[in-house]
């Protein structure tokens, strides 16, 4: 195997990965982590000029593409094998969320939830995972490919009954990468995923407004209460996330798979 004892720049040696929900937040502060450890990236977002400025600011290939659209998956997927001849992590990290009491919920607002957060993020690993399974293994690796899920501490913990159909989503984003470990261990591929705390993102600033506006207290003294518990005492950055997804997507952790690691200041322990 090859000696990867050198500079922590250069972990990624050229794997070639596929970061969805690339235009911001955590999977844009991962492309960048990902591409100064020497990473090839296809990064892809429903927000095409989002993605495409992200893109050009790392050198590398951006592709418009709605998660839960087959044939914008199929395309974001060909990009790489066109570019690289494959594909050997999957970072798939598109997510949305809407805050609402559970006795609100309508079926359009599940489904729409469902539809990104779990649907998609099944379908994106199965349409990866068709394709891994032909390929030959990783340069120094025995594996074929890696996936790499965004769930979220939610799976574990609603909260509040806020978040119903969030939250469900990603405890099934939990089960399906527990799913995919064993379905594809034969073939070398492995599935992990991050759970995520309270993310200083735009995604906890529409949480913030959404909630406040539920409570009548402003988004900022939503987000102080959430971060208060934290025991390691300051919120979350996106890099705090991207430190572990590069990890996940080094060789350090070929021998992982069917973990969910909580990323998150230790306000869960356990899962
Ligand atoms: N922010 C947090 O506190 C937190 C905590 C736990 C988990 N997460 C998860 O982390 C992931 C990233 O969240 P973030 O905080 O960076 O949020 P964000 O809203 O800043 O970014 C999400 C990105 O996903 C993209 N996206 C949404 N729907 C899409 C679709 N259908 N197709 C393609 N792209 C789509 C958006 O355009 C956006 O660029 C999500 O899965 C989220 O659920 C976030």
């Amino acid at each position: 195997m090859a000696d990867r004892q050198g500079s922590p720049h250069a972990r990624l040696d050229g794997r070639v990965v596929l970061v969805t929900g690339a235009a911001r937040g955590i999977g844009a502060a991962t492309g960048r982590r990902l591409a100064a450890d020497g990473a090839r990236l296809v990064l892809a977002d429903l927000d095409g000029p989002g993605v495409e400025k992200v893109a050009a600011e790392l050198g590398q290939v951006a592709v418009q593409a709605d998660v839960t659209r087959r044939d914008d998956v199929e395309r974001m997927i060909d990009e790489a094998y066109n570019r690289w001849g494959r594909l050997d992590v999957l970072f798939n990290n598109a997510g949305v969320i809407r805050v609402q009491p559970l006795l609100e919920v309508t079926e359009e607002e599940w489904d729409r939830v469902l539809d990104v957060n779990l649907r998609a993020v099944f379908f994106v690993l199965q349409a990866a995972a068709r394709r891994m399974v032909r390929q030959d293994p990783m340069p120094g690796s025995e594996l074929r490919g890696k996936l790499i899920q965004t769930a979220s501490i939610a799976a574990y913990r609603g909260g509040n009954s806020l978040m119903t159909p969030y939250s469900a989503s990603k405890a099934g984003v939990v089960s399906l990468t527990r799913s995919a470990a064993q379905s594809l261990a034969p073939y070398r591929i492995t599935s992990n995923c991050v759970c995520p705390g309270a993310v200083d993102t735009e995604m906890w600033h529409q949480i913030a407004r959404e909630w406040g506006a539920l409570e009548g207290r402003s988004p900022d003294e939503v987000w102080q209460r959430r971060i208060a518990p934290i025991p390691l005492g300051r919120p979350e950055t996106p890099d705090d996330v991207s430190r572990v997804v590069a990890f996940l997507a080094g060789p350090d952790s070929d021998y992982m798979t069917g973990q969910a690691l909580n990323v998150d200041g230790g306000l869960v322990m356990g899962n």
